[in-house]
């Protein structure tokens, strides 16, 4: 081995051990792991110095692209399957600590950057899909422990795009919520709403990871989804999806954010009464779905 190879292996030790002051020991032990993981990338790809600056300024206009509305950050993450990686980490964390649970809790998926705080308390059977373009749908279902006991007064705070793939928050100059809405279990843990049966979508691509995205040959859609946060006193909550059944993208995910147990089947019901009572004079969709939370410890 020449005296440069031995240099630059020497390099990887030394700044490893340039971090043996740190008395932060989770900060030490995640620091040392990047350094040696992103050194042996560096050697694996024989990175070339104008490689590296390309990717400096690739992650300069990711920083330069996110506001207060946009996180092209977490966008990078989504689409490098980081974030999935994650959640799927913490969900995996949750359950080795959980003992005995009969059945495991419902998957979490990403959060996306559609979620919005505050969304309006709606009464059980609400519509969060009036005024939305779109197909009506009827979403109903339970929200239990991992036991099966029902929990009430759980709450869902749900949000989509409209039946055309598209978020209020993408809506120009639009501050309005739109489907959105938090709902709240009954005594027997059910729950029950309308919105619209949702369309799949592209995730941003006037940006940096567009740019990457289409230099990759992928496709930038997502299959339809509707969004929910569901949480209940004393359980662990969940960030998830409800994923449409035979909606295109499902296998392609640009995100990597679909999960089997997800994918839920969305029966098309002919005019006439719902099962909540409303009458509905034009074809509509309804979808079940039972939500499982693990206890918190
Ligand atoms: C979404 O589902 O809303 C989403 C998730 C990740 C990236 C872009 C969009
Ligand atoms: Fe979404």
């Amino acid at each position: 081995m020449d005296a440069t190879s031995t240099c630059a292996l020497d390099l990887t030790e030394k700044v490893i051990a340039s971090l043996s002051g740190c008395e932060d020991e989770r900060f030490r032990f995640v620091m040392t792991e990047l350094v040696k993981h992103l050194h042996a990338f560096a050697r694996k790809v024989d990175l070339r110095s104008e490689e590296w600056m390309a990717a400096i300024q690739f992650l300069t206009a990711v920083g330069q692209t996110c506001t207060d509305k946009r996180q092209e950050f977490i966008l990078l993450s989504d689409t490098l399957g980081l974030s999935m990686l994650v959640v799927a980490l913490a969900q995996m964390r949750a359950s080795k600590a959980s003992t005995n649970a009969v059945t495991p809790a419902t998957e979490a998926t990403v959060l996306g950057p559609y979620y919005w705080e505050g969304a309006p308390d709606l009464p059980l059977g609400a519509d969060l899909g009036a005024g939305v373009r779109g197909e009506p749908a009827f979403y109903h279902g339970r929200v239990t422990d991992t036991e099966g006991r029902p929990l009430a007064g759980a709450l869902l705070d749900i949000w989509s795009g409209d039946g055309e793939g598209v978020y209020d928050m993408q809506l120009e100059g639009n501050a309005q919520m739109r489907a959105r809405g938090r709902i709240r279990t009954d005594e027997e843990g059910r729950y029950w709403f309308w919105s619209i049966k949702p369309s799949f979508y592209p995730i941003p691509m006037d940006g940096p990871v567009g740019r990457m995205i289409e230099h990759m040959r992928r496709d930038p859609n997502r299959p339809g989804h509707i969004h929910m946060i569901v949480s209940a006193e004393g359980h662990v909550p969940i960030a998830t999806h409800l994923f449409v059944a035979n909606s295109p993208y499902l296998e392609t995910d640009v995100v990597f954010g679909v999960r089997d147990s997800l994918i839920v089947p969305f029966e098309r019901m002919e005019p006439g009464t719902a099962s909540d009572g409303r009458v509905m004079d034009r074809p509509y969709w309804e979808a079940h779905y039972d939500f499982r939370l693990a206890a918190a410890k």
